[in-house]
């Protein structure tokens, strides 16, 4: 029998700790418990919401005046295949389980996704990267519930149309599937191949790796490192660091064309900054780190504004200090126009508001 909950409290369910009411809550252990959900709020004509980790969600101070349908689904299977490793994971499990357990197994491919918060279903949906990974190389499949038909549908890669923090499932079908489990492909051999500067330089100066024997071993040690430089970030949730009650990045990196990068080095030769912004390799153009054009416009690490401000420790991460859903998406707008009128650029946010 699924349990619905009535005027639940969201605030703890999310990272931010931030929002109201729902008015009402269940949670789903599986399909059948999803679907039962689902006719819930048809047959009470009231909206629904999915909810997974809740470390990309923002609820609005009033809550919601609809259903909650929290994902609980769990269980990881390991299928051997000829050419490597096939992991299905629930889409309730902690993405970060499913990490631990391919790294515990030798397999590479989601090792620099170490400390992500979050549950597997949402990983698809932006496409989750760091560290030079993303889902989208390891991803085989997306099994989905399709909210117009209630039918189990399947999603090869290839049909999930990933980009940089984009996948269907977040622009063009957004809001018409649960994804249900994720089958990702991963690899038996592994030499960790680390591409991130930083983090390549990190392992460099702090770890012998030639002197690791197994390929969990190296895979753990790649793990380590991106978790020590996740923390030193607050991008590690953890309830005694204040400065990590937020989404992690709160803006997407733009990725801009030769020409509109042309341009924006012009304004800030304009705008009197001596050094050029850093850019990281794109497929699809020059990404420039919105961090930097946050600092540059004045909002540093530490800014306050309220109850909310801008990380000590990494200029992309807001957070919430004690203040509220309201003062948070102000001080987002305040970022937002003032990118835009110094560096013409338009930040894009990458959580998600749901009112
Ligand atoms: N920078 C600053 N100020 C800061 C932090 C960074 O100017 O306070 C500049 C520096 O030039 C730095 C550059 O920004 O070299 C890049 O910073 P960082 O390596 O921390 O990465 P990021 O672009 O800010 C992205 C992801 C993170 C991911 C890291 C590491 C997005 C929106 N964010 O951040 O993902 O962990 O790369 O790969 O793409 C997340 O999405 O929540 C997230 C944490």
């Amino acid at each position: 029998m699924t349990e619905f909950l009535e005027n639940f409290p969201l605030a703890n369910l999310t990272t931010f700790k931030l929002g109201g009411n729902a008015r009402y809550f269940t949670e789903c252990r599986n399909t059948d418990g999803m679907l039962d959900a689902i006719r819930f709020a048809e047959s009470k004509n009231i909206r629904y919401h999915i909810l997974g980790g809740g470390s990309n969600t923002i609820f609005s101070d009033d809550g919601f005046d609809g259903l909650v349908l929290k994902i609980a689904s769990r269980g990881i299977q390991f299928v051997r295949e000829p050419d490597g490793v096939m992991i299905v994971a629930a889409a309730g499990e902690q993405w970060d389980d499913v990490v631990k357990f391919c790294i515990r197994s030798g397999l590479g491919g989601v090792e620099c996704l170490s400390g992500i918060p979050g549950l597997v279903g949402a990983t698809p949906i932006q496409n989750v990267g760091a560290y030079g990974q993303e889902v989208a190389e390891t991803i085989l499949e997306v099994k989905a519930i399709d909210l117009l038909t209630l039918r189990t549908v399947r999603f090869r890669n290839s049909e999930c149309r990933f980009g940089y923090r984009r996948s269907r499932f977040n622009q063009e079908d957004t809001g018409k599937f649960i994804i249900t489990e994720v089958a990702f492909k991963l690899n038996t051999v592994v030499q960790p191949e680390i591409r991130y500067p930083e983090l390549r330089s990190f392992i460099a100066s702090s770890i012998e790796m030639e002197k690791l024997a197994s390929e969990a071993e190296k895979l753990e040690a790649v793990r380590n490192g991106v978790l020590a430089l996740r923390r030193k970030k607050s991008m590690v949730i953890d309830e005694s660091d204040p400065n990590s009650q937020s989404a992690g990045s709160f803006f997407k990196n733009p990725v801009l064309t030769q020409d509109k990068f042309d341009h924006l080095l012009d304004l800030c030769r304009k705008n009197g900054i001596e050094d050029s912004p850093p850019t990281f390799p794109s497929g699809e153009g020059v990404k420039v780190p919105a961090a930097w054009l946050l600092e540059k416009a004045g909002f540093h690490k530490g800014f306050r504004k309220g109850g909310v401000g801008v990380s000590a420790n990494h200029a992309l991460a807001l957070v919430n200090y004690g203040g509220t859903t309201r003062e948070l998406l102000l001080l987002a707008e305040e970022i937002q126009s003032a990118i835009v009128q110094q560096f013409g650029i338009l930040l894009e946010r990458e959580p998600v508001l749901v009112q």
